[in-house]
């Protein structure tokens, strides 16, 4: 039997708050209350030569490569439920510095570890952005002003290009005219690869002419690189944070395999009925990897196809992992007990060539719905015939992205690249389309609440949106900062919103739709986190993309009511 999931007597951590050294005059925190049996805990304080808002302490546990993150509050902290094992803690605070300090923390020890900041130069951040809109290391961090110098072409440039690549991609690529040229008719073609990226009737002639001189002037062969330097000075609420705790365990590196790629890619995360944490890996050799979280014990499975690309990923009630691959177009079904792998045809015709998988959903049947990204279809892999089927959906470059299902069973997912949401009734096989209010944009992911309504993040608008299909009513909500990028929208059992924004380099954003109140959790690493699951006890599962270290990764919201470090749905 697992001893994780009990609690101690509230009694025996009353007791606790003495013997860490935390003394009367801390205020009492819910995390006080208890205790994971086993696990240890660190409290003290941080001071500093000027005022500071809720200082990042990072708990590493360099045996397991399982880092503890937690938030100051009025200048003291408190870290509980940490694996016993050797730790080097660190406190980060931009425009602050403090040296990094050991300890060993054996099972139930209580320590206490205070530190002095120094000031120093803040460093400035990046976007925690992937792909197109990769992190660029050799670039200049500049305002927006200066990655967008003012004059005819910007807003033009923003509207046609902008949206859809990231504020990066564009000023980090010095192209000649006639490349510029040949990028943006590529772009405007239907019959390109993957048909026209502009939409047809959106950019005249004269347009196109503004557009392509405006992109040969500022990002030109002697140019120099930039990228958006970000302002993360987020709003932070130390109440709030104070009880919050973020837990990342590192991927490992594998000598031999990962000797090429010094870094692993995890994408989606996703929960199975032992309360594992199940990922996809894009790190090449593909793998579909899992983290027992209560131990920090990692398995790999090796895809058949080494570079399919996973992307989505699904278990059903029996603990049968399925994902959907990019390249090759196929859904993959792993049977961890038994380590079997089988790859079935997302179009069991075979007539879709070319086409892209993009992220899975499992409905009460067990049947696999899937989103198509690259081919604009909507598929369903039967658990009867073990055969799929794909519907093409109406908006033609949609690029259908994120998946989710009403309690109705209806179909829901985000078309990307068209700003819509969609929705598709398996009863008349009808799809209904909703555009979004701020256009152009494009949509990542959309999540639906226990009532039926829809929210969705306009990742190029940094707006939230809240869709009542009875009505086909929707409002729109600006998330707080500039820049934002709302890639997942997703809703806890309590209908409170959580959004991953990578857009001024990582933060979860809790929104409540009551209050109509944003609140901020700012991530341990500079990232952006393109899918949340959330445990039944309301603990934010997400994988960081274009951290620096890969990572299965988790934020409890109110660490003193965590009873687990299982992740249930
Ligand atoms: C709706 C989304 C969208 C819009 C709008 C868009 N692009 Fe693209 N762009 C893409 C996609 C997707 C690709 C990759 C095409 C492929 O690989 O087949 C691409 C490819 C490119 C490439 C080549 C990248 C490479 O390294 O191979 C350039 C350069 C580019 N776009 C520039 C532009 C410019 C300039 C504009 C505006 C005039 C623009 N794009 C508008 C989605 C878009």
């Amino acid at each position: 039997m697992r001893t994780s999931g009990r609690l101690l007597p509230v009694l025996f951590a009353i007791g606790l708050m003495t013997l860490g050294g935390t003394t009367a005059t801390a205020p009492a925190r819910a995390q006080d209350a208890a205790q994971i049996a086993g696990t240890a805990a660190v409290s003290g304080t941080v001071e500093a030569p000027k005022p500071f808002q809720a200082a990042q302490v990072h708990l590493l546990n360099v045996d397991k490569n399982v880092l503890f993150m937690v938030y100051t509050s009025g200048g003291r902290y408190r870290a509980v439920n940490l694996f016993p094992g050797r730790y080097e803690v660190t406190v980060r605070k931009p425009g602050f510095s403090a040296e990094t300090k050991s300890l060993t923390l054996a099972a139930d020890a209580r320590e206490a570890l205070n530190f002095s900041l120094r000031e120093e130069g803040a460093q400035p951040v990046q976007q925690g952005v992937f792909g197109f809109t990769s992190r660029i290391a050799d670039a200049t961090l500049v305002s927006y002003d200066e990655l967008y110098p003012a004059g005819p072409g910007r807003d033009l440039v923003a509207k046609t290009c902008v949206y859809c690549h990231g504020k990066n991609f564009l000023p980090g690529r010095p192209y000649h005219e006639t490349q510029w040229t040949h990028f943006v008719d590529l772009m405007l073609n239907p019959s390109s690869p993957r048909g026209a990226m502009i939409p047809a009737g959106t950019l005249s002639s004269t347009d196109r002419e503004t557009v392509i001189a405006y992109l040969a002037k500022h990002y030109g062969p002697t140019s120099v690189k930039r990228a958006l330097k970000v302002d993360a000075d987020f709003p932070l609420d130390e109440t709030v944070l104070g009880r919050a705790m973020y837990v990342e365990y590192y991927l490992p590196l594998d000598k031999q395999l990962d000797a090429a790629n010094k870094q692993r890619r995890t994408q989606e995360p996703h929960f199975d009925p032992a309360g594992n944490v199940w990922y996809t890996d894009r790190s090449i050799p593909n793998r579909i990897g899992r983290v027992d979280p209560r131990t920090g014990e990692f398995r790999d499975f090796m895809m058949p196809d080494p570079k399919g690309d996973p992307h989505g990923l699904t278990v059903d009630k029996a603990g049968h992992v399925f994902w959907a691959e990019t390249v090759g177009f196929h859904l993959g079904r792993l049977d961890p007990r038994t380590g079997s792998m089988l790859r079935y045809p997302m179009d069991s015709t075979g007539q879709s060539k070319g086409a892209r998988g993009h992220t899975p959903v499992i409905d009460s049947k067990e049947n696999v719905w899937f989103t198509v990204i690259g081919g604009d279809m909507l598929g369903k892999w039967d658990r009867k015939t073990e055969k799929a089927r794909v519907w093409k959906v109406p908006t033609s470059g949609a690029a259908p992205y994120g998946i989710s299902l009403d309690r109705d069973e209806n179909v829901w997912f985000a078309e990307f690249r068209r700003g819509k949401i969609a929705k598709f009734d398996p009863k008349t096989e009808k799809f209904t389309e909703y555009s979004a209010l701020t256009q152009p944009t494009t949509i990542r992911r959309l999540g639906v609440d226990s009532a039926g309504i829809v929210w969705y993040g306009g990742f190029s608008t940094g707006k939230l949106g809240k869709l009542d299909p009875k009505t086909g009513r929707i409002v729109e909500y600006d998330i707080p900062m500039p820049f934002s990028e709302p890639y997942d929208v997703w809703p806890d059992r309590n209908d409170q919103i959580w959004i991953s924004d990578g857009g001024q380099g990582g933060s979860l954003i809790r929104f409540d739709p009551k209050t109509e109140t944003f609140t901020y959790y700012p991530t341990p690493q500079t990232t952006d986190q393109p899918k949340l699951a959330i445990t039944r006890d309301g603990a934010v599962w997400y994988t960081p993309r274009s951290s620096s270290k890969a990572a299965a990764g988790v934020l409890y919201p109110d660490v003193g009511k965590m009873t687990t470090f299982g992740a249930y749905y």
